[in-house]
């Protein structure tokens, strides 16, 4: 993906009484080349259903272990659909 590309996904959750609520919002940003080898210059962030921010380094650690199993292949993304990719082949 290219630089300063941001990719959002809304999240709900069940409680065991089975009400559901708005859970956070999942932010992934492309930094700049350098930013992170680790995880592929992907900078983490959630948005709280209250409005606060977490993007510390600790849930940096906690979104890349997980996203990172993706390969570099794919850039570290799950299930982007490929029409949004600009990984070669994807068009
Ligand atoms: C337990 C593994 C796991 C962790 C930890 C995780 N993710 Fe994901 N993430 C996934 C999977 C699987 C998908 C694709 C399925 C989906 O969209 O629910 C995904 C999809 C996404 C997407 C949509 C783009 C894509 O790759 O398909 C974003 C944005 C995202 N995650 C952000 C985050 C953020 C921010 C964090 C940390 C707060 C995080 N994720 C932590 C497994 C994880």
């Amino acid at each position: 993906m290219p630089v300063k590309s941001v990719l959002a996904k809304d999240s709900f959750i069940v409680g065991q009484d089975g009400r559901i609520a708005v859970g956070p919002l999942f932010v992934m940003e492309k930094r700049p080349a350098g930013f992170s080898q680790v995880a592929s210059d992907w900078h983490y962030a959630m948005v709280m259903p209250d409005g606060v921010i977490r993007q510390n380094a600790a849930l940096q650690k906690f979104c890349n272990t997980c996203h990172r199993r993706a390969g570099a292949g794919n850039d570290h993304l799950m299930f982007l659909p490929l029409p949004y990719r600009l990984a070669k082949g994807a068009r």
